[in-house]
């Protein structure tokens, strides 16, 4: 990369806490690359008490745009001067630009997600969904489930009331929580076309975990999950067993991370190279 950088190129980023694991600077580097783009992607390890402070900073400097990951995708909405309707709905942005002078909040991760069910050939819209787990990543699908206009959301998840808040957010003919008892959610799942872990369940260092008992996997279920670390989750894998189709965490990692680059170059972002850098990075 570094013979690349010279005095016009633009600067986008990522600001985290901690950066290193991340997959986004050698997918997007990978990309600016390939697209010959004098652009560079750098990662930003930013502390929770230094956020205000470096997001002003960064932009000041002329950074053009940054991607927001853990632990600020919610404070970070308080540094910025308008946010997206849907990042808005969230209650979390993972991409900012900088657009005539102010600061513009986004979050790619529902069209990231949207567009891996497209790939995988499943159109949501009028789709009843069942969602597992009820934290931000789940908000992320939820909310992007209605605006691809899913017919019903059903959220479970071990904490009742987690579940019972994101339904409640949700529109009231849409959103309804599921219980996790087995009677319940054998009930849902056999209303359900789809099945969608959020929950953080079967992820590295836990692999081989399942978020729910393996005889509830139905095969009429298309299994997403969100979990992309181990692409091959033991829900996907158990899933295949099962006769479901499946579509792995990795897809929406792409699509969001493509969302945020048009975002901020104003093109598409060539996924089919996205994917075999993830292949390589997450081996
Ligand atoms: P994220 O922003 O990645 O969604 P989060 O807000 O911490 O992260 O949410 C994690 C989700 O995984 C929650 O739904 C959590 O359930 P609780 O609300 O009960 O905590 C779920 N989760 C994490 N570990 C779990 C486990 N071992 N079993 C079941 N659910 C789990």
């Amino acid at each position: 990369m570094k013979e690349r950088i010279s005095g016009t190129t633009k600067i986008v980023g990522l600001l985290g806490w901690p950066v290193e694991h991340s997959f986004s600077p050698a997918m997007h580097n990978a990309v600016f690359e390939y697209l010959d783009m004098d652009y560079a992607y750098i990662p930003f390890p930013v502390p929770p008490t230094g956020l205000a402070r470096a997001v002003r900073g960064l932009f000041q400097a002329g950074v053009k745009g940054v991607n927001v990951t853990v632990p600020h995708k919610v404070r970070v909405m308080d540094c910025l001067d308008e946010i997206d309707p849907y990042a808005q709905a969230v209650g979390a942005v993972n991409t900012v630009t900088l657009h005539q002078g102010r600061l513009q909040g986004y979050n790619t991760d529902g069209a990231g997600f949207i567009a891996s069910l497209a790939e995988a050939g499943f159109n949501p819209t009028g789709k009843r969904f069942l969602l597992l787990g009820a934290g931000g990543a789940a908000r992320a699908a939820a909310f992007a489930l209605v605006g691809a206009g899913a017919d019903k959301v059903f959220i479970a998840n071990r904490t009742f009331n987690r579940a019972e808040a994101l339904a409640g957010a949700l529109p009231p003919n849409i959103g309804a929580a599921a219980g996790f008892f087995r009677d319940d959610l054998t009930k849902v799942i056999d209303a359900c076309h789809c099945l969608v872990n959020t929950t953080s369940v079967g992820m590295y260092p836990h692999a081989g975990a399942l978020p729910i008992p393996a005889e509830l996997i139905k095969s009429h279920l298309i299994v997403a999950d969100l979990v992309y670390n181990p692409v091959e989750t033991e829900l996907l894998i158990e899933a295949r067993a099962r006769g479901c189709r499946t579509v792995s965490g990795l897809g929406m990692l792409i699509y969001q991370g493509a969302a945020s680059f048009k975002i901020w170059t104003g093109r598409e972002a060539p996924v089919e190279l996205m994917l075999q850098v993830l292949k390589k990075e997450n081996r």
